[in-house]
C-alpha cells in the first residue's frame, strides 16, 4: 500500500483498488499558495480521487498516518483530519489510522490519533505494530466492537496470530509504558530535541523545517532556506557521519532529505545530549564537505 515506490521495485503483482491522494505537506505547498488555502487544496486532492479513480460510495476506507513516517515525519493537520472525517461520515467510508510507526507513546500520547480528539475526531480502526512489544514481532488491529465483530468468525487468522510469547511481551511493554508514563517522557524528550533543533536551524542555512509530535521529530535538509531545494546528498552524509561516531539515525521523506528523531523513550537526558551533540557535529562536518 505504501506510496514509497522504492519498495515496489521488482515486487508485485499488487492489489487493485488502492488510490492515493496528496498528504498535507504545508512546508511544500505549491509555490505562491497562501497558507489559508492549503487545507482546501489537499482536500481537493482527495475529492479528485472520487472523481477520477472511484466514486466515494465505492470506497471502503481512507487510511491516514496521523504522523507520516516514511513520508518525512509530517503530522496530519487537525483542520484537515476534521474534514476527512466529515468526508468519511458523509460517504460511509471507514477512517483508518495507520499507527504502525506513531503508536505506543512515540508522539506523547499512547496513540497519535488521540490528538484528533480536540476536533472530536476518532478513527474507526487503528493499525499498530513496531513499539507494541518493544521489538518482539507483533502487530494488532484495534477497532470498535461493531467493526471487529462484523468480520465472519474464522476468516482472519494466520500462523502467528495471537502468538503467546509476543502477546506476553506486549502486555509487559504496555504495563511499563503506563507505569513509567512514557507518553509524558516522549513529550519531554520532544521538547528538548525541538529546542536544540531550533537553535541549529537559526545557525545553519541547510535546515529548512522542523516538525513533529512529542518525541517523533523530523528535520528537513535543503540546499538553502529560500529555494527549499531538498538536499538528499547532505542528508546521506550527515547520517554516515553520525554512524561513524556511534549514533544511528534514519532518513525519510519523499525526497530523501529528512532525518527522523525516533529514539528509545527510556533514554536518559545525558544520553540524549550526547546524541544531539554528535548530530550537530555531523551537520557541521557534512556541510564543510559539501
Ligand atoms: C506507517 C507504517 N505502516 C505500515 C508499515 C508496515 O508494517 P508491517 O511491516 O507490519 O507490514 C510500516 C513499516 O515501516 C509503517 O511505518
Amino acid at each position: 500500500m505504501t506510496s514509497k515506490k522504492a519498495y515496489a521495485i521488482g515486487m508485485g503483482p499488487f492489489p487493485d483498488g488502492i488510490f492515493r491522494a496528496q498528504f498535507p505537506y504545508y512546508y511544500r505547498n505549491p509555490a505562491g499558495m497562501p497558507q489559508e488555502k492549503a487545507c482546501e487544496y489537499y482536500l481537493d486532492s482527495v475529492k479528485a480521487v472520487f472523481e477520477q479513480c472511484a466514486p466515494a460510495n465505492t470506497i471502503a476506507a481512507i487510511v491516514v498516518e496521523p504522523l507520516q513516517g516514511e513520508g518525512g515525519f509530517i503530522p496530519a493537520p487537525i483542520e484537515w483530519i476534521k474534514e476527512i472525517r466529515k468526508i468519511c461520515d458523509e460517504n460511509g467510508i471507514m477512517l483508518i489510522a495507520d499507527e504502525v510507526q506513531s503508536g505506543f507513546c512515540r508522539t506523547g500520547r499512547m496513540f497519535a490519533s488521540q490528538y484528533w480528539q480536540e476536533a472530536d475526531v476518532e478513527p474507526d480502526i487503528i493499525a499498530t505494530a513496531k513499539s507494541i512489544a518493544a521489538g518482539v514481532p507483533l502487530s494488532a488491529i484495534i477497532a470498535r466492537d461493531e467493526v471487529a465483530e462484523a468480520v465472519a468468525t474464522g476468516t482472519i487468522g494466520g500462523t502467528y496470530g495471537g502468538n503467546a510469547l509476543a502477546c506476553a511481551a506486549s502486555l509487559k511493554t504496555i504495563e511499563i509504558m503506563e507505569r513509567d508514563d512514557l507518553a509524558g517522557r516522549s513529550l519531554e524528550i520532544g521538547k528538548k530535541v525541538v529546542t536544540r533543533y531550533t537553535k541549529m536551524m537559526e545557525k545553519y542555512d541547510c535546515i529548512g523545517d522542523i516538525r513533529g509530535l512529542g518525541g517523533m521529530v523530523g528535520i528537513e535538509f535543503v540546499k538553502d532556506k529560500v529555494s527549499k531545494e531538498p538536499d538528499a546528498a547532505l542528508t546521506g552524509a550527515i547520517i554516515s557521519e553520525c554512524v561513524n561516531n556511534g549514533l544511528m539515525v534514519e532518513g525519510a521523506g519523499t525526497y530523501g532529505n529528512v532525518i527522523r528523531f525516533l529514539a528509545p523513550l527510556v533514554m536518559t537526558d545525558e544520553q540524549l545530549e550526547v546524541g544531539l551533540d554528535i548530530f550537530e557535529k555531523a551537520i557541521v562536518v557534512a556541510m564543510a564537505k559539501r
